[in-house]
């Protein structure tokens, strides 16, 4: 089976996790903690990195830091992986959600202005979503498999209303935004590591932003909110801290994040190439301007003469190959069916027609001629 993205783990890995079971450190402390947050830090343009034990945590803990709190509202695209509205509600707040742009599938921030707008009003120095009587704090833009948002624009949208900005940049890790690394265009950034990203740490997330003592606060929540060695704690903190052995492994995958976002784009151009010549079949968004990194490859397929999503995942499967659809958008999940939400368009007329290729940075070249090959005869409109 040619799998759709899995990890790609090399020697170094095991010796560092080998390091730490030597050295005794395989908990929440350690050498390989440090350097991974180091590292990450230094790659996002940042001088600190709170890591975590996962994306979500990541986010829940980068939301609780800017006081976001119960029955608050916070702006999402609700084409997002459900994490992103979980992290929310596990603030006790609620996603307000909203549409993205067509061009790069992330946050719209013209339906963000409109709604704002049309839909807000400022009392006693708390900004108030008029039809709920809810406070509005906080705006989560999404990087889409990569993709960075109009941050200019969400910025601008951002200081107007005076609105907090924590980016959920799981799978960004190593892009750029006008040329410089992605960690301080948002109040806080948050990643994660989970297997199907670019680098993994088995499990695991981070923090990032470029005020210091926020991401500070960040770490002092993720470790129980303790003060001291001797038990005190000064508020409600969590137990969200990355493991040694995660951090280990995340340590080893650093080192080869550049190859790996390499393999990663040139993946996307091969795809991109077979969308080229099969003109009805739309490749993924990479929206100029903004130098984003190819996390998940794949096509939209919008054509009516074609056969559905399902339809083509189930004919490569038989083929021994791994392909998916994407994200069901967060208002068409149970728990958000009531969740406030604004015109849905774009989201809705895009999710279900998107299909998701083998993209592991372990791709070879062979394997995905394969892909091409099998697929490209599904996605001929003989007519033509
Ligand atoms: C956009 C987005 N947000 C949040 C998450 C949650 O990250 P994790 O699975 O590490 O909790 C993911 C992970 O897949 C994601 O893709």
């Amino acid at each position: 089976m040619i799998p759709l993205a899995i990890p790609n783990i090399g020697k170094l890995e095991g010796e560092y996790l080998k390091a730490c079971i030597d050295e005794n450190f395989v908990s929440s402390v350690g050498r390989f903690v440090t350097r991974f947050e180091d590292e990450v830090a230094s790659i996002s343009g940042t001088e600190h990195a709170a890591a975590t034990g996962s994306g979500t945590q990541a986010l829940h803990l980068a939301l609780r830091a800017l006081n976001v709190g119960p029955g608050d509202l916070v702006i999402l695209p609700s084409f997002t992986f459900i994490g992103s509205a979980n992290a929310i509600s596990h603030c006790g707040a609620i996603p307000w959600l909203m549409d993205i742009e067509p061009k790069s599938w992330t946050l719209d921030p013209k339906c963000v202005a409109h709604a704002l707008a049309k839909k807000t009003e400022r009392q006693n120095g708390e900004l108030i979503h008029t039809p709920s009587g809810r406070k509005v704090k906080a705006i989560m833009p999404v990087y889409t498999v990569g993709n960075i948002a109009d941050m200019d624009a969400i910025g601008d949208i951002a200081s107007k209303y005076g609105l907090k900005i924590v980016a959920d940049a799981a799978a960004a890790i190593g892009a750029f935004y006008h040329g410089s690394p992605i960690g301080t265009i948002a109040d806080l950034t948050a990643y994660s590591f989970n297997g199907n990203k670019t680098i993994t740490s088995g499990g695991g997330g981070a923090v990032v932003g470029p005020n210091s003592a926020l991401v500070k606060r960040v770490k002092h929540l993720s470790s129980t909110a303790r003060v001291s060695q001797e038990y005190d704690h000064d508020e409600v903190g969590f137990n969200y801290r990355m493991t040694n052995l995660e951090a280990a492994v995340g340590c080893a995958q650093l080192q080869r994040l550049k190859e790996f976002i390499e393999a990663k784009r040139r993946i996307r151009i091969r795809y991109n190439k077979l969308a080229d010549k099969l003109a009805w079949v739309q490749p993924f968004p990479q929206p100029c301007g903004r130098d984003g990194v190819s996390w998940f490859s794949g096509f939209v397929i919008k054509d009516a003469r074609l056969p559905k999503v399902s339809e083509i995942c189930s004919r490569l499967k038989d083929q021994k190959i791994e392909a998916r659809g994407f994200w069901k958008p967060v208002h068409m999940q149970l728990p958000y069916s009531e969740t406030p939400r604004e015109v849905l368009d774009v989201t809705e007329g895009l999710w279900s027609h998107i299909i998701t290729l083998p993209c592991s940075t372990s791709l070879t070249d062979d394997d995905q001629q394969r892909v091409i090959d099998v697929l490209e005869p599904m996605l001929t409109i003989d007519a033509f």
